[in-house]
Order: structure tokens, then sequence, then C-alpha cells
């Protein structure tokens, strides 16, 4: 039998309140300036990410997929049979289907995701094509110690599923953050044989990442400005979508393509009643999406606490996905 809880539900407080607004406040006050990533995912967001991963040059998402399917019953053999798992930032719930059609006898989901409606809206289909998973959904943002509710009593373990390499939006150093946060949330109140399986984007020829960042199309173009457009609707901004373009670039030395948007001229710009000027050709950096090579990945996992202990990839090594264990504190 499935149930559904949320915790920690939205509230709506008025805009200048918040945590978007304070975010958008910071970022553009600062001396170089920024937007944090995680609000790209407002409605119309989301859907222009899901287009983002069918396009032709967009390579992570249908090879996680392809290694998932491929591979899953390789992970299932790993990670065994009566878990509960915890997937980080869910989204649209779609590539849980492929791990719940993998293991053996899974005993629950329990995805956790900033939009908690979007979350319910898209756990329904899944409650009814798999009813002996109890699915509890969480409301909130996994970067922060939340509380779970209690472990399944009929899950012998709780392991954590992050696939996406969503991780690659933070930095090394809040990357090492979360993981150190993910282990603390699945080790809470759990017996052996615990871990996370997480998908990584890997290091390859930046002619690759440069066209996966900046589609034919204009799809991420799009995805990118639609955060000004977020700003302006929802906190009361007046973003001249015209006087931004979208800039992408691979940067070698930090291993992570950058996304900006770039003013195009000399221009003051309102936000909820405060007032940021651009010089021309000033940016605000909007998303980092770091790669890893397998070795560089298993030595983040490491310092947070895990064993590295499987790994599997495409025939190109394009996309990786790791199984960390947790060993027992
Ligand atoms: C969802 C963070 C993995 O970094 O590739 C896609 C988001 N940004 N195109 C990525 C994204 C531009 C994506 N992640």
């Amino acid at each position: 039998m499935s149930t559904l809880v949320s915790l920690r539900r939205q509230e709506r407080p008025a805009p200048r309140n918040t945590a978007f607004a304070r975010d958008v406040h910071a970022g553009l006050s600062a001396a170089v300036k920024t937007l944090p990533a995680k609000y790209f995912y407002d409605q119309r967001g989301s859907e222009l990410f899901e287009q983002i991963c069918r396009l032709p040059e967009y390579y992570p998402t249908r090879t996680e997929w392809k290694i998932l399917r491929e591979q899953g019953p390789a992970m299932a053999g790993i990670i065994g049979p009566d878990v509960e798992v915890v997937e980080f930032g869910a989204g649209a719930a779609e590539k849980i289907r492929l791990l719940l059609n993998a293991l053996p006898r899974p005993a629950g989901y329990l995805p956790i995701d900033i939009s908690g409606s979007h979350l319910t809206t898209a756990v329904a289909p899944l409650m009814r094509a798999y009813p002996d998973v109890t699915m509890r959904v969480v409301a909130g943002d996994f970067t922060q110690a939340l509380p779970l509710p209690a472990p399944l009593p009929q899950a012998r373990a709780r392991i954590g599923f992050f696939p996406g390499s969503t991780i690659g939006n933070f930095t090394p150093d809040e990357a090492l953050a979360f993981l150190r946060n993910a282990a603390a949330m699945l080790r809470d109140s759990n017996g052996a044989g615990s871990g996370l399986l997480i998908g990584v984007d890997l290091v390859k020829d930046p002619a690759v990442l440069h066209a996966a960042y900046n589609d034919s199309a204009g799809v991420t173009a799009a995805f990118n400005l639609n955060l000004l457009e977020r700003i302006n609707r929802e906190l009361d901004g007046d973003f001249d979508l015209d006087g931004f373009n979208h800039y992408a670039f691979y940067n070698p030395r930090q291993h992570r393509i950058e996304m900006h948007l770039v003013s195009s001229k000399a221009q003051t710009v309102t936000v909820g009643g405060h007032r940021y000027g651009f010089d021309a050709g000033e940016s605000i950096h909007t998303e980092n999406s770091c790669k890893y090579t397998p070795a560089s990945f298993r030595q983040l996992a490491e310092k947070a606490g895990f064993r590295p202990a499987a790994m599997w990839t495409d025939a190109d090594s394009l996309f990786s996905l790791h199984w960390l264990a947790l060993p027992q504190a």
C-alpha cells in the first residue's frame, strides 16, 4: 500500500522575504554577479530542461538512461533486495523507473524535491505502476540536513539515488558538503548495505561539451534566459531579455562548463525596488556544470566517507554511474 506524506510544505511569504528574493539580491549585488542554478526550475524552466534532455547535442540524459537500462541488473546485484530508495532532487521522477524495474523487491521510494507540487504530480503514476513500493514524498532542499521520515520497517537498507549529474552544479567544495550531508542522512537510522548510486558527467573533448550547452535550436539559451523572466515575474523585475545573451563555455582549468548571461550594453535593472548596474559585456554567472574523471570523483567520494565500490560507463566514456558504499560508523 502506498502512502503520501509531505513535509515542510512551501509557504508563500511576501516576495521580498523569500529565499529566492534574498539570493537574487545577494547575487546581483556582488562584485562578480551570480545567480544560483537551482532557480532555473520553475514550471517553464522544468519544461525547457526536459526539452534539453531530448536534444541531439545533449548526450548526458540519453547516455545515463542507456547505462541504467543495460547495467541495471549488475547494479541491482550489488545493491540487493528490500531497499528504500531516497532520491535527491527527483524532478520528473522518470529514471527511478529503471532502478525500480532492476532492483529485486524494492521496498520504498522517497523522493526529495524543492518543488513539492511538481513531485506529487510526478509520483502519482508511479504509485499506480508500483503498488508494492511504499512511496513518501518530501518537499524540501536536499542541500540542507533535512529530517526524513523513519525508515520503512520492511526495508533492509536505505540507499540514495542522485542521477543526472546534478552534482556537477556544485563546486567541488559544495559537492563534498553535499556528499557528507547525504552520507549523514542515509546513515542516520540505517543498517548495513547502505550507499549512494550517483550519475556523474565525465571530462571529455571540449567540442562535445560546447555543443551540448550551445545547441543549435537555442533551447539552452532559452533555459538560461528564463531565469531572468522568472525574476521579472516573481520578484517584480524589469530585465530586458533582449539586453542579455546566453554564453556557455568550457573552463578547462576548473573542469566545468560555465553558463553566463552577458549584458549587451550598459544598463540598469530594477528588481523588487533594488537597482543593479551592468557594464556592457558584464556577465551574470548562472551555472557551473562540473565534469570529473572516474578517479577524481572517487577521490571526492572517499573524502566524504564513502567507499567507491563500482562504476559503470558507456562505450564512449561520456557518462558514469558510481555505486558508493557507505561503511557503518
Ligand atoms: C541538470 C545540472 C545536470 O549541468 O548539464 C543542462 C543542467 N544546464 N543544460 C547540466 C543544464 C544546461 C544540467 N544538470
